[in-house]
């Protein structure tokens, strides 16, 4: 990652507005972008996916990053480590996705909302066996619900154990394979341990503990219960958790300045503010390989929240930019069709595995949530300046060329060729994938069905191509891509 002098300062918009359905956004009038991005702010939208993913608020990553930034200065901490902990805090839910299917599976319902709630929950015993016993799905007949109480009572924390461990060990992989360190990796694999080793997964405690983590957590809560619960609660929290869950010194160092800290939070200049706190010695921008591992990094995070969906993301992308280069777009095209492809479900991050893993049909009431999915994606990427076009091609990616399609409805002529490529890339790969209610259907019986969408629904010169790029590139059989698409 380069280097640059100065913090950025761009204002930046969270989920703040509408996305304009019903507007019409021809992604064919924006122009592919290569210049480079402020990290801060790259991370700093992506983490909003992240936020819903835990059922919080969006800008908790970012709100927990200011936090932990200011604290950062008080303890004086070096430059070097206070950038780490910048990143660390945006990309610590990295892991987030990926015990999603498990919790709604143990628990039977809407993982965001028993995220959310479990984000307040005190560790005894007793108030897990509540929270167990409030969560459990009033759908399920009461043999059934007992049967779940009983299962989750003896898996007990063994499971608990277990689901943590895989969250954080992925978040941390993550984040090293975007590009941060160690330090940034330890964080992420630390964060949900105990000043007293009551924590998870590995029960760590005081040192053993990375001090980014212990700083984290803190932060994270102190967002948390602010949000949920108000100043006075996050403030009576965190003295109540000193030298139990939370790092005592950091506890009272960050007692110091909560009130003052938490009063800013509520500024509508935060990002402002915290890109502030970035030390201008070692402010990163984002070049086009960074950006790749980046967006890489978050498709992988988009696939892991469904066992359903592996590699649907980086699958979607090499087939979208081997049919961008048949179709000789650009260069500059074909980086943005194939970012777009990467993250074209990053809005499925707000849906519960209770809708997206659901094996029989979905409910009216459960397909209009699906379908919001493209416009989470629009809101979620238009932040990033530089992203522009890549938030139209990717939130466009169920339109339909008669304008049958959603999330805006766009028809023929709002549809630029990147939008229609990625709809494309994305058909043929979830026709040719493994989903819960079938198996994939071999290549020919994908383009065949495909074949008999063109025209109404897919572009034309799109699918006139495919045949030739897959059966190129997909040679192995059904849905199995000659390169890898491995995590
Ligand atoms: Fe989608
Ligand atoms: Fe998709």
């Amino acid at each position: 990652m380069l280097s640059v002098d100065g913090a950025a300062t761009v204002a930046i918009r969270y989920l703040d507005g509408p996305a304009g359905a019903g507007e019409r956004h021809p992604s064919k009038d924006f122009r592919p972008s290569a210049a480079p991005i402020p990290t801060s702010q790259l991370l700093a939208a992506l983490s909003t996916a992240l936020d819903l993913t835990e059922g919080q608020l969006p800008g908790h990553s970012l709100r927990t990053c200011f936090v932990a930034s200011r604290l950062a200065l008080r303890l004086g901490l070096p430059d070097h480590d206070r950038a780490n902990l910048f990143y660390a805090a945006l990309l610590k839910d990295a892991g987030c996705s990926t015990n999603a299917a498990a919790i709604s599976q143990i628990f039977g319902g809407d993982d965001i909302a028993l995220k959310a709630s479990q984000a307040t929950l005190d560790r005894s015993l007793t108030a897990y066996a509540a929270f167990t016993i409030r969560h459990l799905p009033l759908t399920e007949p009461l043999p059934a619900r007992l049967a779940r109480l009983v299962r989750i009572a003896l898996s007990g924390t063994r499971e608990r154990r277990q689901v943590e461990q895989t969250r954080c060990e992925r978040g941390a992989a993550i984040a090293r394979k975007a590009g941060f360190g160690e330090d940034v990796g330890s964080a992420i694999a630390d964060l949900h341990e105990h000043w007293d080793g009551g924590g998870l997964p590995f029960g760590r405690r005081r040192s053993e503990i990375h001090l980014f983590a212990r700083i984290l957590a803190a932060c994270a809560a102190l967002d948390v219960f602010n949000s949920v619960r108000g100043p006075a609660a996050a403030i009576e929290m965190l003295a109540r958790r000193r030298a139990s869950w939370y790092d005592p010194e950091i506890v009272d160092a960050l007692l110091a300045d909560a009130p003052a800290i938490l009063v800013e939070l509520a500024v509508p200049d935060l990002a402002a503010r915290a890109w502030a706190l970035e030390p201008p010695s070692e402010v990163r921008v984002s070049d086009g390989a960074d950006v790749d591992r980046i967006a890489g990094a978050f498709a992988d995070i988009i696939d892991a929240k469904s066992p359903f969906t592996g590699s649907h993301s980086r699958r979607t992308a090499e087939v979208a930019e081997a049919l961008a280069g048949r179709l000789r777009l650009g260069s500059g095209a074909l980086i943005d069709v194939r970012r777009a492809a990467l993250l074209h479900d990053v809005g499925k991050l707000s849906v519960p595995n209770s809708i997206l893993d659901k094996p029989g049909r979905l409910t009216e009431a459960e397909f209009t949530i699906i379908k919001r999915h493209p416009e989470m994606t629009h809101r979620i990427l238009a932040p990033i300046p530089t992203f522009a076009s890549v938030a139209e091609l990717a939130a466009a990616h169920h339109e339909r060329l008669d304008g049958t399609g959603y999330f805006r409805g766009l028809a023929a002529d709002g549809l630029a060729i990147g939008a229609r490529i990625v709809a494309v890339a994305d058909v043929y790969e979830a026709l040719t994938a493994d989903r819960p209610y079938r198996a994939g259907m071999s290549m020919s019986e994908a383009l065949e069905l495909i074949g008999t969408m063109s025209g109404d629904h897919l572009a034309h010169e799109v699918v006139a191509v495919l045949p030739s790029v897959v059966s190129e590139r997909l040679p192995a059989g059904p849905g199995q891509l000659a390169t890898s698409a491995a995590p």
